[in-house]
């Protein structure tokens, strides 16, 4: 595919990852989608994708199976938010595209070991590419960039500290933000600037092709759902489709709390040199001085700002790519 970004996906297709997948299927260059144990069980994550690249006319992109669990605790599931079958209350049937018989963790080493222009994208916890590493250390020199939805600036979602992917294996995160890989993060901070709302669930479903009509039942599974109406995993997309959608980014330290009794997967962002002069807005967005004392190394770029009505533009008119 000319001049598209060529990228592999990890996801635990739930509602979020599956309407990230709809925009990278056809403004990427997907060369294969690994799937996680995460929002529902593996064979459920690993089912709904095959059933999107169904919806998506992609079914050649190879799809494969990951790690079922996390690499230390047992898998906590968001079954309560996607459903139990995890596309909400849409009834996914037996894909007729088969998953691939290579495990994930082969195909993430083997793609990257041979391959230099080529992203990673992860939606879901990081089992998987923890478990690549520890496999084969030397990804972490041959992985250019990850761009991961996980984390936050302000506080989660999972608890009052985590949010959900990275929360559901912290080990598996710290390994990989500690990897000394590029990171882009786009957290629930940014997230939560993006709202699914019933205009657009209407303007969605007035494009009539059979991905937007699929779109619009994934919005219906998020309206009228405050804190749960946003499509983190397709805002996380778009800062790779689309990157004046993220109109606002900082470089800050960030690593992951795997001990705290209250704040077990919480991703610690040092701020302190963003802290505003500007009462009472809490951070600036733009780099004021060296905390004292000095803060870790700056390892991630964390997305700030949203520009939420090109969100909107750049949804649509990608769905109308589908037509
Ligand atoms: O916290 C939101 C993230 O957790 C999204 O990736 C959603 O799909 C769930 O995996
Ligand atoms: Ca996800």
């Amino acid at each position: 595919m000319a001049d598209k970004r060529k990228v592999v996906i990890d996801c635990d297709t739930g509602v979020d990852d599956a309407m990230a997948l709809l925009l990278c299927l056809k403004r990427l260059d997907v060369l294969g989608i690994t799937t996680v144990g995460g929002n529902v069980g593996l064979q459920n994550t690993q089912r709904n994708t095959r059933y999107v690249t169904e919806i998506a006319g992609r079914t050649d992109v190879p799809v494969f199976a990951g790690y079922a669990k996390p690499l230390l605790v047992p898998l906590q599931d968001a079954s309560y938010v996607h459903g139990a079958g995890g596309l909400g209350n849409i009834q996914v049937p037996e894909p007729q595209k088969p998953l691939e018989k290579q495990h994930a963790v082969d195909f993430i080493i083997e793609t990257f070991m041979d391959q230099n222009d080529v992203s990673l994208i992860t939606l879901g916890p990081l089992t998987n590419i923890a478990q690549a590493l520890l496999k084969e250390p030397r990804l972490a020199q041959r992985i250019p960039d990850i761009l991961t939805m996980g984390g936050s600036t302000a506080g989660g979602n999972a608890t009052a500290a985590a949010e959900f992917n990275i929360f559901v294996d912290p080990e598996a995160a710290k390994l990989v933000f500690e990897s000394g890989i590029p990171i882009r993060m786009v957290g629930l901070n940014l997230t939560r600037q993006q709202v699914a709302t019933p205009e657009m669930r209407d303007r969605v479903k007035a494009i009539g092709n059979p991905a937007a009509q699929f779109a619009a039942r994934l919005f219906g599974d998020r309206e009228g759902k405050p804190g749960r109406d946003s499509f983190c995993d397709a805002c996380a997309v778009m800062w790779m489709i689309d990157p004046t959608v993220i109109t606002k980014s900082a470089k800050m330290h960030v690593t992951v709390e795997t001990r705290g009794e209250f704040t077990r997967g919480m991703t610690v962002c040092d701020i302190r040199g963003f802290r505003s002069d500007v009462p009472p807005s809490d951070i600036a967005h733009e780099y004021h001085f060296d905390p004292l004392p000095a803060g870790g190394t700056p390892n991630v770029e964390v997305a700030l700002e949203l520009d939420a009505p090109r969100f909107d533009r750049v949804l649509l008119e990608t769905l109308e790519m589908y037509s």
